[in-house]
Order: structure tokens, then sequence, then C-alpha cells
């Protein structure tokens, strides 16, 4: 997928914007507080509805307006035309008929209801600042990092992941109101019986899926974090999930030699349901040895939405231990990871966008990025455009880049 224009109405600090850019690589330059990083996280929210720097739909709006729009034209591998526009109105907006904020995603000029039919359109991978997060903030970040790569491979698991919030939802709802109702504890199991069973059950498949992919990342973080530090120090990602999950999971897996094929291409057929029953009865069995204590706090202590990936260097957590310098190196890796995932489970090149990286990477960190980059369509930017002249020789992208200066929200074509 190659994007040709990009266009933004109230998104950010553009009221509009219609841009033209190159298929090759897109050098994005100008002071600070422009509006670069406002164009890379526009193009972003259109090919996904989320953004890297908040999850606030509303702080993607322009101050003083209701709605923004984020559209991209784009030419797909076999040189078809493909748009995407996504709208977020608030319930301000002339947009909203319910009172209520809300979302419209458009695809080749159709209406889409489902997310899930939105993401996978256009992949992007996006390398920012912001990464950092993912090594040295709340599981949180890394949820959503291992969230994002799995939904963009499989649409299947961004629904399942909604489905599963609904009904946490609504049995935290249940939970709350508890102290307030006069209902018999009969009937309070009862309800509490039916969630749990749903949320197991579907606690179950996500499991499976961030098993799996949480080892594929580790693997290939590895792989690339021993590139740029020289093999000095050995990163490793676990799986953090409810207790004794992991090890059935495992058990079955070596048990029935399973396990090369589920890496592979996951399970299915008998196998995919005999490992579902089991993971979903144990999730079911935790959730009810918690039932008192969650209804006493009025909260859903234990699930899977409490999951996390432990980032290890040499065996030591990194949040814990690590250095800046070892952090940087280690999101870096978790995101090369992320473009090499997407590479192997998506026929066509993921577009690249790197975000003021270069600015905090040293040489051989740049050279690594670098390197994963040959063949997509990127978009750079940066605060000096000569500062990243050696990797624009390096690349021999000199001949084929195109070069946009940003300012205060215009943005102007270079030669
Ligand atoms: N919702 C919004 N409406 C209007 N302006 C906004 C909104 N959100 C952010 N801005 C402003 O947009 C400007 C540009 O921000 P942006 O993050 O794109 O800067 P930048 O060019 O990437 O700068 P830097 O080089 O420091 O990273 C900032 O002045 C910011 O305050
Ligand atoms: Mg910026």
């Amino acid at each position: 997928m190659i994007i040709k224009s990009i266009h933004l109405t109230n998104f950010r600090n553009y009221g509009r914007l219609d841009l033209d850019v190159g298929p090759s690589v897109n050098i994005v330059y100008g002071n600070n507080a422009q509006g670069k990083t406002n164009l890379v996280e526009g193009i972003y929210v259109a090919s996904s509805m989320a953004s890297h720097r908040t999850s606030k739909d509303s702080d993607l709006i322009k101050f003083g307006e209701n709605e923004y729009t984020a559209s991209l034209e784009m030419t797909d591998d076999d040189g078809c035309s493909v748009q995407l526009s996504a709208c977020y109105y608030t319930e301000r907006s002339s947009l909203s008929r319910s009172g209520k904020a809300g979302r419209i995603l458009i695809r080749d000029n159709a209406t889409i209801s489902k997310m899930s039919e939105y993401l996978g359109v256009c992949n992007i991978v996006i390398f920012a600042p912001e990464d950092l997060n993912i090594v040295k903030n709340a599981p949180s970040y890394r949820r959503k990092f291992l969230n994002t790569l799995i939904s963009k491979v499989s649409p299947s698991y961004f629904n399942l992941l909604n489905s599963y919030s609904r009904i946490l939802a609504q049995k935290n709802a249940l939970l709350k109101s508890i102290k307030l109702s006069d209902d018999k504890p009969g009937l309070i199991d009862e309800q509490l019986n039916f969630w749990d069973f749903s949320l197991a059950d579907l606690s179950a498949e996500i499991i499976l899926m961030r098993y799996r992919f949480a080892k594929l990342i580790s693997d290939m973080a590895s792989k690339h974090h021993g590139s740029i530090s020289g093999g000095k120090e050995n990163l490793s990602i676990e799986y953090n999930t409810i207790f004794g999950v992991v090890g059935a999971l495992e058990t079955f897996l070596n048990k029935n030699s399973k396990y090369d094929e589920f890496m592979h291409k996951g399970l299915s057929g008998a196998d995919y349901g005999r490992i579902k029953g089991i993971l979903s009865d144990l999730v079911l069995a935790k959730l009810k040895s918690v039932r008192n204590y969650d209804i006493d706090k009025h909260i859903s202590s234990t699930g899977i939405h409490r999951d996390d990936i432990i980032i290890k260097l040499d065996g030591l957590a990194m949040k814990n231990f690590s250095s800046q310098g070892q952090q940087r190196t280690a999101a870096l890796a978790l995101k090369l990871s992320e473009l090499e995932i997407i590479k192997m489970f998506v026929s066509s090149t993921p577009i690249l966008i790197l975000d003021d990286v270069f600015s905090e990477l040293d040489k051989t960190r740049r050279a690594s990025l670098v390197s994963s980059m040959k063949d997509a369509q990127i978009f750079i930017t940066c605060t000096d455009k000569n500062m990243i002249g050696e990797e624009i020789d390096q690349m021999g992208w000199s001949k084929n880049a195109d070069f946009f200066c940003v300012d205060n929200g215009i943005i102007e074509k270079k030669s």
C-alpha cells in the first residue's frame, strides 16, 4: 500500500490540509511545535483510528471545533485506488444524532460499522519517543503494544477484545450495584456465573493469541537487540497472565508435541477446542475463587485485563533495573519485531513513520532502524533535515526523497 495524499480537517493544529506525498521517503522538517508530529499522527489515525500519543479522541480535534476528519488516498499493490477516512465528533457536533460523541469510518465511500473491517487495510508501524513507555511505564502500555500488534495481523482478535471489554464493563456494573441492591445472594451468584462463563471463554482465546505473539516478539526482539547491542546482553519477553494458565498451556503443547504447529500457524479443530476448554476452566475457577473479594471491593481484581509482558534483560525485569539507554535499545528492538511480525503475516509491506526518533539514537541504532526499511514508504520527521543526511546517503534516498517544510500548520513541498 502506498499513500498518495493525506487530507486533514480540524485535526490538531490543521484547519484544512490536502497534501500529495511521495511513494518512497518523505522528510517532514520544521521548528518545534509547528505540526510535524500532528501530520504523522493524522496519517496513523486515518489508518487505525488510534493515536500513538493519546487515547482520547477529543484531544485530536482542533481547539474550539467539534469534529475532525483524517483521510488517506492510497494505491494498493495491484495499482487499485483505496480510500480510508476516520472521523470523530463530540456530542456538540452537528454530526451527533443522539446527543452522543461518535466515530464514522469510511472505506472506499462506504461506511464501515466494524472496526475490524477497517483495521488491516493500511498497516503502519510508527517509531516515536513514546515507545519508551512500553519498557518503562505501566502494564497498560505493554498491553496496548501487544493488542495493537495482534489486531493488525488478526482483526478477529480485535473483535474478541471488544467483546471482552463489553462483558467486563457489564460485570463491573453489576459488582458496583450489589451493595445498593437488596437482591438475593443466589440471584447475584447466578448473574455473576453468567458473566464469568462468557469472560472465561473469551479469555481462553485471547490468552492463546497473546502467548503465541509474546513468544514471537521475544524471539525477534531478542535477535534485533543482539545485533544492535553487539550481543552483550540478552533481551527476552515473558507473557504474564492469570497464575497457572501459562504452565497448563505449555504442558498441553509439550505433551501433545504441538508447540511448533502452535507457533507456526496456531492450533485448529479438536486441539484448539481441547486447549480452549482447559484454559477456560482454569480462568473460570480463578474468577470464582476471588468472587467474594470482588463483591466486597466492587472490582474485577483478576483477569486478562490485568495481563502484562515482562521485558527482561539478562533475566532481570527492565522496568526496575535498566538504564535509559538500555530501555531505549529494548524499545527499538520491540518495535523492529512489530515490523517484522507484520511483514510475516501481512503480504504488503507496512508503511513506516519515524517521528523524531533519529535525534535520540546513536549511529548503530540508526543503522539498525534504517536497514529494516528497504522498499517501504517512509515518513520521517525532524527539526533539521541535514541531521539525517547520512541515512539519506546510506540508503540511496537522495534521488527519491520528497521534502516538506512545516510552519505553523502550513506545509510546503520543497525541492
Ligand atoms: N487539538 C489541538 N488543536 C490545536 N492545536 C493543537 C492541538 N493539539 C496540539 N496542538 C498544537 O499543535 C502544535 C504542533 O504540535 P506538534 O506536536 O505537531 O509539533 P512538532 O512540529 O512535532 O514539534 P516538535 O519538533 O517539538 O516535536 C503545538 O503548538 C500544539 O500545542
Ligand atoms: Mg514532534
